[in-house]
C-alpha cells in the first residue's frame, strides 16, 4: 500500500503492538489498509460518516483480504464523536485530514464519552490548520505529548502530534520540540504562520498578537 507523506509518518509512528487501531475520518481508508497489511493491531476499526464512502470502502477491503490473512476490521459508518472505546483495550486513534476544530471537538467528546477507556489511549492527529488552539485544547483535556513534528507535502505544511494520558511530555501551543533551526522549510512555516496571525489581527489584536509572538520565538528553545 503506497501511502502519501502525512499518512506514511503516521503509519511509521505506530510500533508497538495493539489491539485495536481506530482509522477515524478514515475517507479512502489507505492508512488503515498499510495497519492492516503490517498486522500490528488485533483489528482495526475505520470510521467515517459518510455512508457511501463507507459502502465503497467495505467492497475494497473485501478484495482486499483475497488471499490474505489479516487482522480483524470493521467499517463503521458513524460520527467519530460518537465511537465506544472498549475499556480493556491497548488503543490508537488517529484523526488526520480534517480541520483543526473539528479535529479538537472530536477528540473532546471522545475523551467525555469513554472516562473508562483513557489509560490505554493514544491519539496521533494530523489536523488541517489552527494548531495553536488545536494545542491549547489538548492541554486542557490534560493530554501529553508523545511526539511531535513538521511534515511538509505537497508544499504544504502539516503538524503530526501523538499524545497520550501517560505520556510525560509537555505540550506547548507552537510546538516546543519540532523546530530546526537548520532546516529552510522550517523558516517557511514560521513565516506562514506569522503571515496568516498577522492578517487575524484585526479580528482580536491583544490575542493575535501574543500568538504572533509566541510564533516569532520558536527558534530560541
Ligand atoms: C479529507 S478526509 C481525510 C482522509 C484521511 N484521514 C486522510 O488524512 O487522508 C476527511 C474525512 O472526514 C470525514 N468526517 C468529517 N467529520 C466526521 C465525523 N464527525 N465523523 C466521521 N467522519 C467525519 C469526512 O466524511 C471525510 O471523509
Amino acid at each position: 500500500m503506497k501511502l502519501s507523506k502525512r499518512l506514511n509518518v503516521i503509519n511509521s509512528l505506530i510500533t508497538q503492538p495493539l489491539d485495536i487501531i481506530w482509522d477515524c475520518c478514515c475517507d479512502h481508508g489507505f492508512l488503515g489498509m498499510a495497519l492492516l497489511e503490517r498486522g500490528i493491531a488485533k483489528q482495526i476499526n475505520f470510521v467515517d460518516i459518510i455512508p457511501q464512502l463507507m459502502e465503497a470502502l467495505e467492497q475494497s477491503l473485501q478484495q482486499f483480504e483475497q488471499g490474505k490473512s489479516l487482522p480483524s476490521w470493521q467499517v463503521r459508518c458513524e460520527d467519530v464523536a460518537q465511537i465506544k472505546l472498549p475499556t480493556d483495550a491497548k488503543q490508537v486513534i488517529v484523526i488526520a485530514g480534517v480541520g483543526g476544530d473539528l479535529c479538537l471537538k472530536l477528540i473532546e467528546q471522545i475523551i467525555a464519552n469513554n472516562p473508562h477507556s483513557l489509560k490505554q489511549l493514544s491519539f496521533i492527529i494530523c489536523p488541517i490548520m489552527h494548531l495553536y488552539k488545536v494545542r491549547a485544547g489538548l492541554k486542557d483535556c490534560n493530554l501529553q505529548l508523545d511526539s511531535e513534528q513538521i511534515i511538509v507535502e505537497n508544499k504544504r505544511f502539516y503538524e503530526v502530534l501523538q499524545v497520550s494520558f501517560n505520556a510525560t511530555g509537555t505540550i506547548t501551543k507552537t510546538g516546543a520540540h519540532m523546530w530546526d533551526t537548520h532546516n529552510p522549510q522550517h523558516h517557511q512555516y514560521q513565516q506562514q504562520l506569522l503571515d496568516h496571525y498577522t492578517r487575524m489581527l484585526n479580528k482580536d489584536r491583544l490575542y493575535y498578537q501574543k500568538v504572533i509572538t509566541e510564533y516569532q520565538h520558536v527558534f530560541e528553545r
